[in-house]
């Protein structure tokens, strides 16, 4: 197991460049299914969780591959088996993004259920109902979803939760549907928008994504695409802060800020200078940050997969902040490694009260999940010392070449074999 080494206070200077989005390659990479033939996607992230997705459609008979770098061919030409095996699956949830796709294209899918996660028990009730509205079968098996459907109709679907991949998944069904679905209370994340776009250039006919009421007219068929993926948007605002917290200046390029409206919003209320160029973002601080409260909530507001590194950047800023996690039930799991590193956090309920204004010290401590990684990379950045992250897998899911790219900012940063 490797671990990652870092010696702090040294603040960040220079470029850095967003790679594509984990959550858009992920569903979009399932959207391929839909059709026959050769697709091209271009700024595809080269991480763990696209070349397990890779993977699980080579089992389902797509032919993956990385022509370029950062360009992915899928052929989905061959014959296709609708089979989700529990190995891949457990790997990583988004694997479910083939529910829809394989029920779609082939009127039936075996997918192993996703068991919970460390931030949740993340259940995907709401994709089975959806499915179930535009006339699936669906029945669960020795841990297996079995979803049948000769052809799916389209229908009216209300979520009760704006869920990300449920929107997506019912989408991608409903693309091939026969007649119109309407989804109600559908997540309005810029990844659904950006998956609407490609299936709409696949010839699907989609409107409204990006709100809560998304239409699909179902389509004959739907043809390959070639399409570059919009930047991630989660990896540009942990460079922000990862500047913020070292007293940094840095240059983010190939990053949409649109895409981070509240989460700029609440760093400018800290104290964060962020400035939208031509040349990229410039990012700066103008001496002491001042604490501010955040509440996660679906898109447009304050991205759950923010909180974490939020949280690391307000042991750092002056007074009091209150961080309060509404989407994921199990999210404070960064606290008590920051802890370790002298924050003074005090967990009540679903709020953490962070009270900042002094340094950490450096520590070993343990990743848990992507983002809490994240957020325990930042603190190393900040902390006085060496701090030492173990299980550092965690970050490879979702951040393309992040010590390579930490180190080229001048940050203290190395990768090195180490204890589990
Ligand atoms: C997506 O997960 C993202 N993953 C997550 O990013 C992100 O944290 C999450 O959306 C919220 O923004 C991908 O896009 C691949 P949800 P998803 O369904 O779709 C409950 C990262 O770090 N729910 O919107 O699984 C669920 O339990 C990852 O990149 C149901 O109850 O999230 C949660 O409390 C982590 N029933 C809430 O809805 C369902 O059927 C939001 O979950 C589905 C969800």
């Amino acid at each position: 197991m490797e671990v990652i080494e870092i010696e702090g206070g040294v603040p960040l200077k220079g470029t850095v460049y967003i790679s594509g989005a984990k959550n858009a390659a992920l569903p979009i990479m399932a959207a391929t299914l839909l059709t026959e033939g050769k697709s091209i996607l271009r700024n595809v992230p080269e991480l763990k969780d696209v070349k397990t997705k890779a993977e699980l459609l080579e089992i389902i008979g797509a032919r993956v591959n990385f022509i370029a770098k950062n360009t992915l061919e899928v052929d989905t030409s061959g014959p296709i088996e609708p089979f989700a095996p529990y190995n891949l699956v457990k790997q990583m949830r988004a694997s479910i993004l083939v529910l829809g796709p394989l029920l779609a294209r082939r009127g039936v899918a075996r997918v192993s259920l996703p068991g919970g996660c460390a931030i949740g028990a993340r259940p995907v009730d709401l994709h089975l109902r959806g499915l179930e509205r535009l006339g699936a079968k669906i029945s669960l098996e020795k841990g297996y979803i079995v979803a049948k459907a000769s052809k799916l109709t389209g229908n009216e679907i209300v979520l009760d939760i704006p869920t990300v991949t449920g929107t997506e998944n019912l989408m991608m069904a409903a693309a091939l549907a026969k007649g119109r679905t309407v989804i109600v209370n559908a997540a309005r994340e810029p990844e659904v928008e950006e998956l609407a776009r490609v299936l709409n250039k696949m010839g699907a006919n989609i409107s409204g994504a990006g709100t809560n009421i998304i239409i699909v007219e179902g389509a004959k068929e739907l043809v390959p695409v070639d399409h570059s993926i919009i930047p991630d948007r989660i990896e540009t605002g942990t460079f922000i802060i990862a500047s913020a917290i070292t007293d940094g200046e840095i240059i983010i390029k190939n990053a949409e800020l649109s895409h981070l409206a509240v989460v700029v919003e609440k760093l400018r209320q800290s104290g964060v200078v962020i400035e939208n160029r031509k040349d990229g973002i410039k990012v700066s601080t103008d001496g002491k940050l001042k604490s501010v409260d955040i509440t996660t909530a679906p898109y447009p507001g304050f991205p759950t997969d923010m909180q974490a590194q939020f949280m690391t950047l307000m042991c750092k800023a002056e007074g009091r902040s209150v961080v309060t996690e509404t989407v994921f039930e199990n999210r404070f799991m960064h606290v008590s490694e920051l802890k370790r590193m002298g924050a003074d956090i005090v967990i009540n309920g679903r709020s953490a009260i962070v009270t900042g204004g002094r340094k950490l010290q450096g520590a070993t401590v343990m990743a848990t999940d992507l983002r809490a990684s994240a957020s325990l990379v930042l603190a190393g950045l900040f902390a006085e010392g060496i701090t030492e992250i173990r299980r550092v897998y965690h970050l490879d899911r979702g951040y393309e070449r992040f010590v390579e790219k930490l180190k080229s900012l001048g940050a203290n940063i190395k990768r090195r074999p180490g204890e589990l």
